[in-house]
């Protein structure tokens, strides 16, 4: 949603624009990430299901395989959605140019291997199969040119090319999830009659891709390192933009140094943060973005319950105030750090009545104490003391060392905020000692705790 599905359509657009007939399709799992929402969440995650579904259809969606997750929020809302749904078992037919492309899905390779059958005797040259079940199992289905192995977990094995394409007689591509990728498929049919076979990787284009491939990923690394200079920044996000359109070059020169008629080509194209947007999926989420604070804050006015108290004995939060008088001294050195402006880094994005941001924002989210309605934040915005050190109730009270819940915080508690989708460049030995300092811990002790 942070720009991928605008960039997404971008990369769609652009295929498209190339006078190639182009389809696309979904795998699965785009609408929610969990199976279950809280009577909140439900009003936002709704409102986002429906600006991912206005998205497909701006980007033209031929089909939708349904996922075990698309059922988050109930069936009846599924089909509210509108979208080309093709569930476990279906088949569908689809023209490309002068073609047909069959679809088939399903979670045990009889399933895939009925419905290969059914759509090659309709007239499919190409044969997709959207695979539910795990990517061996794929491979036992007859009649397919692909498998796409949609939703079961990711498999990384060393016989798996580039970790995501499998060959052998069925070849299975495992995509990712939450659209970090797209997985393009070129065909070039050839004479009728059989499957057709999966080209190999065009040896000098390939190595320089995938070595463009790895110094982008260094170079993303050197940018998220914690208190880079300006200057710096802009030469490394130049020298990243140079790159991200090398690598584009090259895989439109593989793209082009035409396919043997019979053959079809596999190709991950990563969706890189300085790929241009498609203006109407644009305006989609930002409307999104716009009604999705306005309805949690509602909703937080109208049904919002102050978080539960404690149980018994154990502690709650208390906010930064409440330790300033005994530890003064941290104070001027947390200060100075982004966590002491983390809530208004959101609300100057306009971030800060959504549920999936607020959590890593505010102290305490959806604890004793903590912050449980997006309308009543008050003294505990941004990450504060006991985000690291934990609810401090017993503590102020008895003021021993031992009631402080985590006296000596280690990288444990960093990742449940710092995770790779929200912070993709931690690293506990540069993150820490920018925490530290005179008055606030050792300031360069990395040693591994827990
Ligand atoms: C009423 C005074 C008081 C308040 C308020 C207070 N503390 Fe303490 N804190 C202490 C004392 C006393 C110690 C023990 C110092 C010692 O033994 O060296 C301590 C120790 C600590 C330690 C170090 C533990 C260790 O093993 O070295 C941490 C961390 C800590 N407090 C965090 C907090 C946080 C966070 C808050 C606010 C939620 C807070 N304190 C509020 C008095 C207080
Ligand atoms: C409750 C969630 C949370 C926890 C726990 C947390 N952080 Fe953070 N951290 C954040 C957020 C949010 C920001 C961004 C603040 C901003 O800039 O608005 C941040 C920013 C930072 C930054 C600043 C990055 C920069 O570019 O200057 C550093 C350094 C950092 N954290 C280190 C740590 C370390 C080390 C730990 C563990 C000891 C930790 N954090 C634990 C949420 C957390
Ligand atoms: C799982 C915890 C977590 C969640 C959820 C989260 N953030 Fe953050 N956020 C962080 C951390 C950690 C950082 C610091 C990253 C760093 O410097 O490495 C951060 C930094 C930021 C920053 C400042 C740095 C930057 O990237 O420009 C912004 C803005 C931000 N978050 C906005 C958001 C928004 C908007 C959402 C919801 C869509 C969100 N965050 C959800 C943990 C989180
Ligand atoms: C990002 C996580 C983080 C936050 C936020 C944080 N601390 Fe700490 N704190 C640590 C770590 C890590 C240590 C241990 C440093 C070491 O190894 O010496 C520590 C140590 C301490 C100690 C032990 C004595 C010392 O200085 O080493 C006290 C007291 C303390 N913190 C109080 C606070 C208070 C008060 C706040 C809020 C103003 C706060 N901390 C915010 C991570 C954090």
């Amino acid at each position: 949603m942070r720009g991928g599905l605008s960039k997404t359509a971008a990369i769609i657009a652009k295929t498209r624009g190339s006078g190639i007939p182009a389809l696309f399709v979904d795998a699965g799992d785009a609408f929610f990430e969990r199976k279950a929402f809280g009577a909140d969440e439900a009003v936002g995650e709704r409102r986002r299901a429906q600006a991912i579904a206005d998205s497909y259809r701006a980007m033209g969606l031929s089909a939708q395989f349904t996922g075990p997750l698309d059922d988050a929020l109930g069936p009846d809302f599924r089909r509210s959605l509108r979208l080309p749904e093709l569930k476990a078992g279906e088949t569908r037919l689809l023209e490309a140019g002068q073609w047909k492309l069959g679809l088939v899905s399903g979670t045990t390779a009889a399933e895939l291997s009925a419905g290969a059958a059914k759509v090659r005797s309709g007239g499919a040259r190409f044969v997709v199969g959207l695979f539910g079940g795990a990517p061996a199992e794929a491979q036992r289905a007859t009649g397919m040119d692909l498998a796409v192995a949609a939703q079961a977990p990711e498999t990384v094995g060393a016989e798996w090319e580039d970790g995501r394409l499998l060959r052998g007689p069925v070849p299975v591509a495992q995509v990712q999830s939450r659209g970090r990728s797209v997985l393009r498929v070129d065909v070039s049919p050839g004479p009728e009659g059989g499957t057709l076979q999966l080209a190999r990787g065009q040896g000098d284009i390939e190595r320089e891709f995938s070595a463009a491939g790895q110094r982008l990923e260094l170079l993303k690394r050197e940018l998220g390192t914690p208190g880079l200079s300006a200057e710096r920044k802009r030469l490394l996000d130049a020298r990243l933009h140079e790159l991200v359109q090398r690598r584009e070059q090259l895989a439109a020169q593989a793209q082009a140094t035409a396919l043997q008629p019979g053959t079809f080509a596999v190709r991950f194209v990563a969706v890189e943060a300085v790929l241009p947007e498609d203006p109407s999926v644009q305006k989609i989420i930002a409307d999104y973005d716009r009604d999705v604070s306005q309805l949690n804050l509602a909703w937080a006015k109208e049904h919002g319950e102050p978080c539960p108290p404690p149980a018994r004995g154990e502690p709650a939060y208390v906010g930064n105030e409440a330790c300033r008088s005994c530890h003064p001294d941290p104070f001027a050195v947390y200060e100075k750090t982004g966590h002491a402006k983390a809530y208004a880094t959101l609300e100057s994005v306009q971030k800060q009545y959504r549920l999936d941001c607020v959590a890593c924002h505010v102290i305490g989210f959806q604890q004793a104490g903590g912050v449980c309605r997006v309308d009543q934040v008050e003294d505990r915005k941004n990450v504060g003391c006991e985000n690291c050190h934990g609810p401090g109730s017993v503590h102020v009270a008895d003021r021993t060392r031992k009631s402080v819940v985590r006296p000596r915080p280690g990288p444990s508690v960093c990742v449940g905020c710092h995770t790779p989708e929200n912070s993709i460049h931690f690293d506990y030995a540069t993150y820490l000692p920018r925490v530290l300092g005179p008055g606030h811990g050792a300031g360069n002790s990395t040693t591994t705790r827990r």
